[in-house]
């Protein structure tokens, strides 16, 4: 078999509100990455009031899954970019065994492989209070919180000044289906990676500074992977 290439290639997992969002742009900085969320990208379908947005709304709004196919081809489009030759950080993607083998196979026609796959583990109860509160730029992707992470300004981004919104999806009720389709379909693509030995478990319920520090130490034990432009903090 040929030497695949060498380049940081990620998969974050975990449920609605474990911090993939709250995490990917950070890691996206450090390494110089590029930053796939398939949650960000059919927002912005559903924005640009294109059909796979009108349709994939239907179901988002529902607390299921968009078909495979759908999202597969979504995310070929996506890691065929410049940006993405590097690597990347896939955020909400694999959510399913059927994603993951399709991904695999992608990437294997590119002589390219996953190196590492981060799981965000933390108990359904605190998941309620982070969804709830959560408020969104939906240009950029970027999260906060009314109680965890405000914004300096209320119901507006730091960045853009651009109002902030509440999804949809964020309600008890869409999430109690978010909730059981993680556990139903993308539990088992946590066991796929595990039996491929690239697999490693966070404490997604500890700070967000936390959080980054454990990422940035398990790259570096595992992948010998320092970040590109800070020193290690
Ligand atoms: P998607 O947008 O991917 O939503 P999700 O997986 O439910 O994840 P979230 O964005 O809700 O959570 P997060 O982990 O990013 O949390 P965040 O960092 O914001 O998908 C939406 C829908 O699209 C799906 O339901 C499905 O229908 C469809 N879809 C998408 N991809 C698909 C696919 N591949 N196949 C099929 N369908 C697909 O954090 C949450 C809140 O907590 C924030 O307010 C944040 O500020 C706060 N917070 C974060 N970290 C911490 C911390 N450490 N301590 C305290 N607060 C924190």
């Amino acid at each position: 078999e040929k030497k695949k290439e060498e380049g940081l290639r990620v998969v974050l997992i975990g449920p609605p509100g474990s911090g993939k969002g709250t995490q990917a742009p950070i890691i996206k900085d450090e390494y110089c990455l590029c930053h796939l969320s398939t949650g960000d990208m059919l927002r912005a379908a559903i924005e640009a009031g294109t059909d796979t947005g009108k349709a994939a709304k239907v179901i988002m709004d529902q607390g299921g899954l968009v078909p495979d196919d759908v999202m597969v081809s979504m995310i070929k489009e996506n890691l065929d970019t410049p940006q993405c030759q590097k690597g990347f950080i896939l955020d909400g993607f694999p959510r399913t065994v059927v994603q993951a083998q399709k991904l695999d196979k992608m990437l294997d026609e590119d002589n390219k492989k996953i190196n590492h796959v981060l799981d965000f583990a933390i108990d359904d109860s605190l998941l309620v209070r982070r969804i709830t509160g959560r408020l969104v730029h939906l240009a950029s992707g970027r999260s906060y919180h009314k109680e965890f992470f405000p914004p300096k300004v209320d119901m507006v981004d730091d960045v853009t000044g651009e109002p902030l919104i509440q999804r949809s999806d964020d309600n008890e009720e869409v999430l109690k289906k978010r909730l059981a389709s993680f556990h139903a379909n993308t539990k088992p693509v946590l066991s796929y990676y595990q039996n491929k030995g690239i697999l490693s478990t966070i404490d997604a319920s500890k700070s967000a500074n936390f959080v980054s520090n454990n990422i940035k130490a398990i790259f570096l034990s595992t992948l010998n992977f320092p970040p590109t432009f800070s020193l290690f903090k």
